[in-house]
């Protein structure tokens, strides 16, 4: 391979395909990983995700010998870091693996390279690293540039939306943020805006704050309507009527791994002023354990009404409908909650996107609607739409499933 111009560190749903589109663009790339077993799918040209086109993508790039992967970084003259940035137990954001990362490239840095971050990260993470590389290299400071440039795509689309989105790029100097702006010039179609970079990671925070406290108004008018007899559904049709307004639609809570995490990275480090973000935390979060409480209510209704414990159809474990991912997933947070008090009535358990699962046993989904009842709809898949169901069955749609 040709001495590579790019390190990207972190081979996973971001970091790999936006290394095979760096190398079909003609520019070669060394992907890091700390997993081996990534490290030697990527070699193979093969993908150890489920993500459209990324297949032929990697593919292609590693054939090219533009794109090769390992579990060590060597020297290049941009740096990319696509790591995880979890939460730790208290939902304090976890910049750990930033920092692992940053720290395998200081010894690689010489005058002229650009580092960039794009892991979702707290305000002030790109400052941080740029204060610990120049503790430890600070013969470099003021002549390497650092950036940081978070990532907006949406699983399912990301090898489009790598290169049609827009992006913010903020630097930690105007230098900086110029010279990463060519950087993704060279592969990105859509509009790159420059900030600094305590703007651009409060953008990325932001972004996902907004939809998380517009998800939380909708799931708290779902509640009051539900005690006020009111459709929710209808409500809201109603309301968007009005030309200036945008309801969002309620679900069981809020999962995935960027809108139930990122809100927390400004509420951790601002708690006193982040009060809507914080409270939309809570609303969200709250809305699931309301949901497993009427769960557990229409069952004890219906031991009372028919002397026998009901069977019930939980349907759906994902996060969002039509995919498989259960990461932070409230859906799963209402099962294992209803399943704590299970006695011997039967709960059947749906995952139409998935075919097994390690703790919860899987009924498919016409069979669980078939025999059960009561109905519970806690994500809107497509599978469900449609789905008879008998005068005798309680359905409770927890996502608008009967009313889309
Ligand atoms: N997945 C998304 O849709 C999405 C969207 C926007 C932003 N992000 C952000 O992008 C970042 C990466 O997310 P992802 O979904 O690609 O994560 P991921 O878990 O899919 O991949 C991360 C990879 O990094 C590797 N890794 C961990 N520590 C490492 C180290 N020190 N050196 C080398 N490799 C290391 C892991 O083995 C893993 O393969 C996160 O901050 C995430 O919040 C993700």
């Amino acid at each position: 391979m040709n001495s590579p111009k790019v390190v990207t560190i972190g081979l996973g749903y971001i970091g790999l395909p936006t290394s095979a589109l760096i190398a079909q663009n003609g520019i070669p790339v060394h992907g890091v990983d700390i997993n081996q077993h990534v490290v030697d799918t990527v070699n193979a040209g093969k993908i150890h995700i489920v993500e459209p086109e990324l297949d032929e993508a990697v593919a292609k790039a590693v054939e090219s010998g533009y794109f090769k992967a390992d579990t060590k970084p060597v020297a290049a003259d941009t740096y990319l870091v696509v790591v995880p940035t979890p939460f730790k137990g208290d939902h304090e954001p976890d910049i750990s693996y930033v920092q692992a990362a940053t720290e395998g490239i200081i010894p690689l840095l010489k005058e002229g390279d650009l580092f960039i971050i794009e892991s979702t990260s707290p305000v002030g993470t790109t400052e941080k690293m740029m204060t610990l590389i120049f503790s430890k290299r600070p013969n470099l400071e003021g002549k390497i540039s650092l950036a940081y440039c978070p990532e907006r795509v949406l699983p399912g689309n990301v090898m489009y939306e790598l290169i049609h989105n827009d992006r913010v790029i903020g630097g930690v100097d105007e230098q900086s943020t110029l010279k990463a702006m060519a950087f993704y010039r060279q592969f990105v179609s859509g509009e790159l805006h420059p900030t600094n970079a305590r703007t651009a990671e409060m953008c990325k925070l932001t972004e996902n704050s907004s939809r998380d406290v517009q998800i939380a108004f909708a799931n708290e008018l779902s509640i009051i309507c539900d005690k006020a007899g009111i459709n929710v559904w209808e409500l809201i049709r109603l309301a968007n009527k009005h030309p200036r307004v945008n309801i969002l639609q309620p679900g069981c809570g809020v999962g995935g791994h960027c809108i139930a995490v990122d809100p927390y990275f400004i509420v951790a480090e601002y708690p006193l002023e982040s009060r809507i973000i914080g409270k939309a935390r809570e609303i969200n979060n709250h809305k699931a354990f309301w949901c497993a409480e009427k769960i557990r209510e229409s069952r004890q209704a219906f031991q009372l009404k028919h002397n026998r414990n009901p069977k019930i159809a939980l349907m759906g474990l994902a996060f969002k409908p039509n995919i498989d991912d259960l990461r932070e997933a409230p859906a799963k947070y209402i099962v294992q909650r209803v399943l704590q008090d299970a006695q011997d009535e039967e709960y059947y358990i749906v995952e139409p996107n998935i075919h097994e699962h390690q703790v919860f046993k899987l009924t498919d989904y016409r069979r669980a609607a078939e025999v059960a009842d009561i109905i519970v709809y806690l994500v809107a898949h497509k599978e469900f739409k449609g789905l008879v169901v008998s005068e005798n069955q309680l359905v409770l749609d927890f996502c608008g499933v009967t009313n889309s």
